[in-house]
């Protein structure tokens, strides 16, 4: 049993937690995650590691409420406990000295986005962060993320905060400015992966994609978060979460991701009712 040790809401379908598990908070690196039960009822759900503190033995995840299970984990406050957690999984994100790298965190995926832009700040970097939401409330983080990064753009979908349009639009005026971008790294909504994918393979910057396909076990055995890299089958849980970008198909990802809606919907109605 973990215990949270800390709970808020950052808007009202976006929470945050800290959770006692002091192995993980130890061996954890930027891009890995961890895979809960919340009862003994639950399913399995992915979340990233946000933060973490190894002395004190916390981690951190932020979770957006989408379905039954982000809502049931929404409900659980501080003292309460969370049935299990696994972790850390994943491999973690390929920290180097490249130059000038710009990290991208679109709504919910600003909280993975953070810990990565410090750890490549922290190998010498120069970190360029874009953070996009649909509106304001949605752009969460954003002094942790100035505290990582040399310099933080923010855009909003309807202009309610920072600068109005996409994260692809700021992305373009820094390569329209002349900035020598060596890597961009992006997390956020499958669609915003893609289109950055695509707008940085144009003018070939090498890019990094941190996907959230639908998992269960996390060991490679299940086959649900597979993918297609670069017309290879790969496995989100074992082989990623970070791919090449340019190598990616997301069409089929985000048809995969849809697959169980029906049954998502039933299971949420299901839990509502109750
Ligand atoms: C490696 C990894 C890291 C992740 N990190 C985070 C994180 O830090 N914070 C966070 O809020 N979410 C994160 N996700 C997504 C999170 O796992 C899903 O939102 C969660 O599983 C939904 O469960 P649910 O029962 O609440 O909703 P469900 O009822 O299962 O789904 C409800 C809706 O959400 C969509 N959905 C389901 N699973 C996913 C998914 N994996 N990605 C995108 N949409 C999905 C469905 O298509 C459906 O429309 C991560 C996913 C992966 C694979
Ligand atoms: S989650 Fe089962 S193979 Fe990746």
């Amino acid at each position: 049993m973990n215990e949270i040790i800390e709970k808020e809401f950052i808007t009202s379908d976006l929470f945050r937690m800290k959770v006692k598990a002091p192995e993980i908070a130890r061996k954890r690196e930027a891009g890995q995650f961890i895979i809960l039960i919340v009862d003994e009822n639950g399913e399995r759900i992915p979340l990233t590691i946000a933060d973490a503190d190894p002395e004190a033995g916390w981690i951190a995840l932020v979770a957006q409420i989408v379905g039954k299970t982000t809502k049931a984990l929404s409900q659980l406050e501080a003292g309460d406990s969370i049935k299990d957690l696994a972790g850390p999984l994943g491999n973690p994100t390929e920290v180097e000295k490249y130059g000038t790298v710009v990290v991208i965190g679109g709504g919910v995926g600003i909280a993975p986005a953070h810990p990565i832009a410090q750890a490549m700040k922290k190998a010498g970097n120069t970190v360029i962060s874009i953070l996009g939401g649909r509106t304001k409330d949605l752009v969460i983080m954003e002094e942790e993320m100035k505290a990582a990064s040399d310099k933080v753009i923010v855009t909003t979908d309807d202009g309610s905060y920072g600068k109005k349009g996409f994260v692809t639009d700021a992305l373009q005026k820094l390569i329209d400015d002349g900035v020598s971008i060596d890597l961009v790294v992006a997390v956020g909504p499958p669609i915003m992966m893609k289109f950055v994918s695509k707008m940085t393979k144009e003018y070939e910057i090498k890019t990094i994609v941190s996907l959230n396909t639908i998992m269960v076990d996390g060991t490679g055995m299940c086959g649900c978060c597979r993918v297609s890299v670069g017309g290879e089958t790969k496995f989100v849980c074992v082989d990623g979460p970070e791919f090449d970008g340019h190598k990616v198909d997301f069409e089929e990802m985000m048809h995969r991701i849809q697959m169980y809606s029906h049954q998502e919907k039933e299971a949420m109605d299901k839990f509502l009712s109750k």
